[in-house]
């Protein structure tokens, strides 16, 4: 017997589908290569960023976790009651559980996520664990503009989750635009949540992304392997090397897949040319400082209101309200 699982209704605000063929053969004739990183994640590419979270190396998974935990009692209190709260991406439950048991009087949450799957899961588990929520699920992309479903409870303010450190995949003009549409999401009143991952020793950047496991490595590959697979590629993914490193100038981590041979490759029926030593740039994670994080939400009428760290300062959470 199927007992208390209260459907959930999905709000479908179309995402326009991805074009993986139209996105890597434009990644691919450009004079720098490159991939968008949004495509790491199909099924095996999903399953290996789970076993990055818990690598020894990579630390932000624990770190925001452990941040949450200790702090989402004084989190909760200042968003404060009656928040419709709105989280960009879907992916991980665990994150949303510490600031859904300490909020008072929730007026709805509202996951949006690009993977209706994914939105889908998240819903419904949430929805059994938390059976006086309303939970109205968005199936939308959150970097384009939204429009929230009617909610039966008024809420008092709106607030905007964004945990992950997703926001270290935007360069910062995409994250002052990101930032300007989501204060304008919240309202006067409202408030955004945010999760970022902080600048540190670049030795400890480094080794979060150049795991001795080689997991990571395996995640970057798994790009070609998605490629061959789905767009009919005959990449040997073996001749190329996983490159990462952090860029102090730029103060990101970036990614690289770099051919270790001159070869020519079959995908999505063009041939493409790769030079001896030649590099395919498939991931940027920028890390912020307090200035970075100002520099990005002050233009976007964001007045930082409180920010929580872990002892040693790798991670931050900062609750970002609107100016009104
Ligand atoms: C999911 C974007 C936060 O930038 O650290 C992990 C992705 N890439 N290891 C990050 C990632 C390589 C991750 N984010």
């Amino acid at each position: 017997m199927i007992s208390n699982n209260r459907p959930v209704e999905l709000y479908d605000l179309a995402p326009a589908a991805d074009d993986f063929r139209a996105e890597v053969l434009a990644g691919f004739a450009a004079p720098h290569k490159s991939l968008p990183c949004k495509y790491f994640y199909d099924e095996a590419g999903s399953k290996l960023f789970e076993r990055i979270c818990g690598l020894p190396e990579y630390y932000p998974t624990r770190t925001e976790l452990a941040i949450l935990h200790r702090d989402s009692p004084a989190m909760a209190a200042l968003l404060g009651p009656r928040c419709l709260v709105v989280e960009y991406g879907s992916g991980n439950t665990a994150k949303t559980r510490p600031l859904l048991d300490h909020l008072i009087e929730p007026a709805a949450y509202v996951p949006v996520d690009i993977s209706r799957e994914q939105l889908l899961n998240t819903a419904r588990a949430l929805a059994r664990d938390y059976p006086a929520l309303e939970i109205h699920p968005v199936w939308a992309d959150f970097a384009s503009p939204l429009r929230l479903p009617p909610a039966r409870q008024t809420a008092a303010r709106r607030v905007v989750y964004f945990p992950g450190s997703t926001i270290g995949n935007f360069t910062p003009p995409e994250a002052r635009h990101l930032m300007r549409q989501t204060a304008q999401l919240c309202g006067s009143g409202g408030a955004l949540l945010l999760g970022a991952d902080l600048k540190k020793d670049p030795h400890l950047l480094h080794a979060a992304y150049n795991d001795s496991q080689g997991i990571t490595a395996a995640f970057n590959l798994n790009l070609l392997v998605r490629i061959n697979r789905e767009l009919g590629g005959n990449f040997q993914v073996d001749s190329f090397w996983h490159y990462a490193f952090y860029n102090p100038g730029e103060g990101r981590v970036e990614m690289y897949l770099v051919s270790s041979v001159e070869q020519r490759v079959i995908a999505a029926g063009h041939q493409v040319y790769f030079a001896e030593g030649e590099p395919i740039c498939t991931e940027y994670s920028y890390k912020y400082n307090l200035d970075d994080l100002l520099s990005i939400a002050e233009p976007a009428g964001f007045r930082l209101r409180q920010a929580w760290t872990d002892e040693r300062k790798y991670f931050g959470v900062f609750h970002l309200a609107v100016d009104s």
